[in-house]
């Protein structure tokens, strides 16, 4: 007998929940590269693919580990170890955070996809910043979630508009996000900001998530750590390893909860089931994540440095180019400039930017991505790139407007 399969194999509807834009720029880029189109990525937030490199020292704990056989499974939670050096990192912030209430994962991504599944059910309703990091949108609505954004505003460097997030909370809202610096403005909140947020939570019982992965890449004014003025609220931290340790390709970060003991006790240990079930975080990859904890801070102050020398230039470049406007980001390492579409060819942000990378091969990700309702009519782009490739990234951008748009 010949079988014969036909039709299409089909699959959950919620895998249509899921969207991340950066990556789908970045899929027409490898499309143009191999056509021949000389492609200027300033689409991903790696630093690793340009020049910052992961530090010696952290690249030589990682080498003794493997060849010193750690390359076993090690614990769910993470290697004790590892544990006990972040807790002395936050200890730092004033924070009690004991080694038992910190779970290490593979990034900080695979932490938001357990974060959301072990807090999220059919309805339930999260607070997040738009525009913001696309990845909590996803998993939020592939459990079954609604991501209810709040208001970041431009005009005062997009800081929280505190009342519109006031506004938005419900009876179904379970938790509300905090990034900061922020991803995709690199907007620093000061301590007012911070606390104001944290102070809306504690009201509403609700549970605060702050994901500070660029807590260490600050250019003007001062980090405030969250978890150092979250008295009297359910606290979920995310941080790791990826951005000022330069580890990005190799995947890793943390959760870290306050008072895990008591308040937060069930979902702890629904956090510890997930890790069960992923068996363990990269064994080595630890082991060199406490020489870069223990280790020289150097390379951090060394990457700041050359990042506001790139920020500056691209911010004059930026002030050059009619359409483009641009507030100054004070952390991390990404521009969000405004488009002024009116007037253009252009209906939309997404088709700016395919316009853009299709005729000049400068790859930038659409401001819509990361929230259409605050988002829009902007793009992000890394100043990552060494001053002569932001240099001829620019010159690429001022000629493309330039050829289609007339004042
Ligand atoms: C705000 C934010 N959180 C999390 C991540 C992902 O981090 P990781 O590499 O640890 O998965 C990123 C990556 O760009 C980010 O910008």
């Amino acid at each position: 007998m010949v079988w014969c399969v036909v039709g299409l194999v089909g699959v959950a509807a919620r895998v249509g929940e899921v969207e991340y834009a950066i990556r789908e720029v970045a899929a027409l880029a490898a499309k143009l590269s191999k056509s021949g189109v000389k492609i200027i990525p300033l689409n991903i937030g790696d630093p690793v693919k340009f020049d910052f490199k992961t530090p010696t020292y952290i690249k030589e704990a990682l080498v003794k580990a493997v060849l010193e056989d750690q390359n076993m499974y090690g614990p769910s939670e993470g290697l004790p170890e590892l544990r006990k050096a972040i807790s002395e990192r936050l200890s730092g912030f004033g924070a009690d955070i004991v080694e038992d209430d910190i779970i290490i994962t593979n990034g900080i991504s695979e932490g938001i996809q357990m974060l959301t599944g072990v807090l999220v059910e059919a309805g339930d309703e999260v607070l997040v910043p738009s525009p913001s990091y696309p990845s909590y949108n996803a998993y939020i609505r592939f459990y079954g979630g609604k991501a209810v954004s709040y208001r970041t505003v431009e005009e005062d460097g997009w800081a929280p508009d505190i009342e519109h997030l006031r506004s938005r909370v419900s009876k179904r809202t379970k938790a509300v996000l905090l990034i900061n610096p922020n991803n995709p403005t690199g907007a620093l909140y000061d301590a007012k900001t911070v606390k104001e947020v944290v102070q809306i939570a504690a009201e509403n019982n609700l549970i605060l998530i702050a994901d500070e992965i660029y807590d260490e890449i600050i250019f003007e004014g001062s980090f405030t750590p969250a978890v150092s003025l979250a008295k009297d609220v359910n606290f979920i931290g995310l941080n790791g390893f990826s951005k000022a340790h330069l580890m990005t390709g190799w995947r890793l970060g943390y959760i870290y909860l306050k008072d895990g003991e008591s308040r937060l006790k069930e979902v702890k240990e629904g956090l510890l089931r997930l890790a069960r079930v992923r068996l363990c975080p990269n064994t080595p990859v630890q082991k060199a994540a406490v020489a870069a904890l223990r280790g020289s801070r150097e390379h951090i102050q060394d990457m700041v440095k050359r990042l506001r020398e790139r920020r500056d230039f691209s911010l004059k470049a930026i002030e050059e180019v009619e359409l483009l406007s641009s507030t100054t980001p004070n952390g991390a390492f990404y521009l969000f400039p405004k488009i002024n579409l009116k007037g253009t060819k252009w209906a939309t942000d997404k088709e700016f930017v395919l316009d853009l990378l299709r005729e000049t091969g400068v790859t930038v990700v659409h401001g819509s991505g990361f929230g259409e309702d605050y988002g829009s009519n902007h793009f992000r782009m890394v100043f990552l790139p060494p001053l002569d490739v932001l240099g001829e990234a620019f010159e690429k951008i001022k000629k493309f407007v330039k050829t289609h748009y007339r004042s």
